[in-house]
């Protein structure tokens, strides 16, 4: 059985901070409800590769749920939500900030209506503070959460990463909160609000760069390979040093194009084996590098010992012969490399599924296991595909009733802001 069958979540979420997490509840059984304005998830049509279909941007991230399209700002929309509100367990929202409380459906009024269901905001940065105010988009997180100050090499600018840490992983966090506060409610009877902030998610993900910052009024951080400073300052970019306990980079192999990498991690029990197969006793026992303290003020050296050896070798084939040694490494791998993956394809991670609108196309499959409920993928809604059926099957609505709502705008654009 799905884990969480029986949950039916109303998804009020946009673009990709809400849509990745709640696609995750619908991979675990959750029923989603996606509500979306008549002219839909602005993400269906932005990024399109096929005239007309739904951008992947939309397929991808909002699998195995329902499409409802209601227009909140009209009077029949707002009732039709409200009633969808009434057979909720789970409301999700990542409107921009005061968004929410114009279209009349604040906590305090969500939990009037429903007081066993749970809401979850996303936003950039919460509902309380100077930025309170302000939209935000991935790379907005990115730079205000910390990560792209540490992300980069000391002497380039900041860099973003390409991993979407400001929103899928806000969506993580937002789920996270979202199931205790589910656990909760089956013990009070009590619904709760989940407040999640981009801002904060990358934070969390930046926990140990955090770490290292308090570090360095004891002293540099002498696990980095370029220069840190002593006293409460940033932490550096380090390129591609590990950052943690164990020394690690990223070695150029033959024949030295842009993916032509191997990240190994000179894990302290490994060096003996791994110097030795490089450079045998002689780099093994140089008193430079044999033991942990000095390995790490030399390790530029080390490194340039390592990349000489790589450079005989394709990424494949140094990976292959410290595998042997059990040195813990893994070759850079292009999306391209990932989706003809044999482990990959094996575990279900790159999915092919079928569109009306788009033919054949992939989608990154689920990325939590669970032994008795496993997740079946299944293509993304059309836009509006279920509303009359939503309305009929959960809310009892007759062919009449959804007519007249239809007649009084409940399902049109609401009319153009002027200025
Ligand atoms: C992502 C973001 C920047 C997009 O901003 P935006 O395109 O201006 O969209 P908003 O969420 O502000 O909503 C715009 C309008 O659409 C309206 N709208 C949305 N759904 C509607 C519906 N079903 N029916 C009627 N109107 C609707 C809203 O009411 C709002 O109108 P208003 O400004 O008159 O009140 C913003 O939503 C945001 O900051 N969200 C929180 C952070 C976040 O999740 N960011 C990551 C996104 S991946």
């Amino acid at each position: 059985m799905e884990a969480l069958k029986g949950i039916r979540v109303l998804d009020l979420s946009h673009v990709q901070a809400g849509p990745t997490g709640t696609q995750l509840m619908a991979w675990l059984g959750a029923d989603v409800i996606k509500v979306e304005p008549p002219t839909g998830d602005i993400t269906r049509g932005q990024l399109r590769d096929v005239p007309n279909a739904d951008s992947l941007y939309f397929t991808m991230l909002n699998c195995n749920k329902r499409s409802i399209t209601v227009n909140m700002k009209s009077p029949g929309g707002k009732q039709v939500i409200t009633e969808l509100l009434g057979k909720s367990d789970v409301v999700i929202e990542n409107f921009g900030p005061g968004v929410i409380d114009r279209l009349g459906f604040s906590w305090e009024k969500v939990r009037e209506i429903n007081p066993r269901v749970v809401m979850a905001s996303i936003k950039g940065f919460g509902s309380s503070g100077p930025y309170a105010e302000f939209k935000a988009y991935e790379n907005v997180a990115q730079a205000m959460g910390g990560a792209m100050s540490v992300t980069g090499v000391p002497e380039g600018p900041p860099f973003v990463t390409g991993a979407q840490i400001g929103d899928t992983g806000t969506g993580l966090h937002m789920v996270i909160g979202v199931l205790a506060a589910l656990h909760h409610r089956n013990r009070s009877g009590k619904g709760q609000y989940v407040e999640v902030a981009m801002m904060d998610g990358v934070m969390n993900l930046c926990r140990v760069k955090f770490r290292d910052h308090q570090r360095l009024t004891r002293g540099p951080l002498t696990e980095f390979s370029v220069p840190t400073r002593q006293g409460m300052g940033d932490v550096p970019r380090g390129g591609n040093d590990s950052g943690g306990g164990q020394l690690g980079n990223a070695i150029h192999c033959k024949p030295l194009g842009p993916n032509d990498y191997l990240y190994v991690v000179v894990q302290e029990v490994v060096w003996e084996a791994l110097a030795n197969k490089v450079g045998g006793e002689s780099f093994a026992k140089d008193p430079r590098f044999a033991m942990i303290g000095e390995r790490r003020k030399n390790q530029n050296e080390m490194w340039k010992r390592l990349n000489e050896f790589a450079s005989k070798y394709t990424k494949r084939e140094l990976m292959a012969l410290l595998n042997e040694l059990d040195v813990p490494c893994g070759p850079i791998m292009g999306t391209e490399d990932l989706a003809n993956d044999e482990h990959v394809r094996g575990r279900e991670m790159w999915v092919e599924l079928d569109h009306p609108q788009r033919g054949k196309w992939w989608n990154v499959g689920m990325p939590i296991k669970l032994s008795e409920s496993p997740a079946r993928i299944e293509r993304s809604p059309l836009l509006g595909e279920h509303t009359e059926g939503v309305l009929k099957e959960v809310l009892g609505y007759s062919e009449e009733k959804i007519a007249q709502l239809k007649q009084a705008g409940a399902f049109s654009n609401p009319p153009k802001k002027t200025a």
